[in-house]
């Protein structure tokens, strides 16, 4: 039997403990012996609720009971979840985490740690929720090289741009229905501004080419700034604005971003809606593999985190190899990567067609219903850098998106 303790009774831990308790047989099953939950570690009381009797106050009781074999991180954030999970593998334990904070910040270094102390460090669940895309790197396309990962990989945003397309609503409208839904956070800001979706990437990118990528080198722009009438335009096109965290290998260098992109029917990723996340991943070899599902949520990621358990089970005693070192991948400026760019000028066609010809040659123009007063177009593919220089002597811009087709 193996005895496993939960850090944190939140959404995800309480989640974990349910998903234990009412899959136990296929679970116990698949993980070729029981499975028992000890004890459950929060700062909180929940008197009448099925783990009183296994709640502490104190996590050193965890650490310290060499019964427990496999410890369940998700409590999220930095700290104390760090330094909690570096003493249960220093102490021989293995841990799965939830938690994409602690991964993207140390996940080198405790899988190093791991590797040292022949236990595992898990985390399926930090990227994509329910979606299994960890194990697929790590495990099944090792035979590719892989040249792009692009994810739609936060379901707050992209459930705030599915529904600003379908109700034609503004952003602020429609996060504050989201949080009263509780689909968004109180405080948005990780979600609304990429930087859940930046740490994602970073995890992704990690295990793609076995190197440190530091979440801060990754340049991020969040949904903030999409407007109803960006919406109104990319309906013109036939198009949608999804948030997109990307990472491409191009001539040996690595490109990193996390940014808004306008997408038509041509990209698998276009029919993503609502909360749902999608990975999708080419390899030199393989080609085009899509991971679709539920990137967020109680049962979906416990689920994934529940899925760990079981491999650290099978795996007692065993390091499963993970390619990521502390080695750090150094990023090529997001300067060189190149799209076409949506642009919106203040005033008439009249009054900017000419400067816009100037600045980027021959453009598409693109009209909305109901949209006046301002001139729009699509530029030819450039880099970020020439689009940079180019739009800094338009007085005019009210906003540019980047174009996916
Ligand atoms: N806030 C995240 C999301 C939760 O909306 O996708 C899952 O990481």
């Amino acid at each position: 039997m193996i005895h496993v303790s939960v850090l944190g009774y939140g959404t995800i831990g309480s989640g974990v403990v349910e998903v234990l308790s009412t899959n136990q047989e296929s679970i116990d099953k698949r993980a070729g012996q029981p499975i028992r939950l000890k004890y459950v570690l929060d700062l909180r009381d929940f008197p009448g609720s099925p783990i009183e009797d296994k709640l502490v106050h104190d996590y050193s009781i965890i650490a310290n009971d060499p019964e427990v074999q496999v410890v369940v991180e998700t409590m999220g954030g930095v700290h104390p979840a760090y330094e909690f999970v570096k003493e249960a593998l220093e102490k021989g334990k293995s841990v799965c985490t939830s938690n994409k904070e602690l991964v993207a910040a140390h996940g080198a270094e405790l899988l190093a740690l791991a590797k040292e102390k022949n236990v595992n460090f898990l985390f399926e669940a930090s990227v994509g929720g329910g979606i299994p895309i960890i194990r697929p790197l790590n495990q099944c396309l090792t035979a590719d090289e892989i040249e792009e990962i692009t994810g739609i990989l936060n379901g707050t945003t992209n459930y705030i741009l599915t529904k600003m397309t379908d109700e034609g609503s503004e952003f602020e409208t429609v996060l504050k229905d989201a949080q009263d839904k509780g689909y968004a956070e109180r405080n948005p800001e990780a979600d609304v501004e990429g930087y859940d979706a930046c740490r994602k990437i970073a995890i992704l990118t990690s295990l793609a080419y076995g190197m440190q990528v530091d979440y801060q080198d990754i340049y991020t722009e969040g949904i903030t700034k999409i407007t109803d009438v960006d919406i109104k335009y990319a309906k013109a096109l036939n198009a949608a604005i999804k948030i997109f965290g990307t990472s491409r290998k191009v001539d040996g260098k690595v490109y990193a971003m996390v940014a808004p992109m306008m997408i038509n029917q041509s990209s698998p990723l276009f029919s993503v809606n609502d909360v749902f996340n999608a990975i999708f991943v080419r390899g030199n070899v393989l080609g085009d593999v899509m991971f679709y599902g539920r990137g967020a949520g109680k049962l979906p990621t416990a689920s994934a985190v529940v899925a760990d358990v079981v491999d650290a089970v099978k795996h007692m005693g065993k390091n499963i190899m993970t390619i990521w070192s502390t080695k750090k991948l150094e990023l090529a400026s997001v300067d060189e990567a190149s799209h076409r760019f949506f642009v919106r000028l203040s005033g008439e066609k009249a009054a900017n067609e000419a400067l816009a010809a100037e600045l980027f040659g021959e453009v598409e123009e693109v009209t909305a219903e109901g949209v006046t007063g301002e001139y729009a177009f699509i530029t030819k593919e450039m880099t970020e850098k020439a689009f940079k220089d180019a739009s800094c002597k338009l007085p005019s811009m009210i906003s540019r998106i980047r174009v996916n087709f």
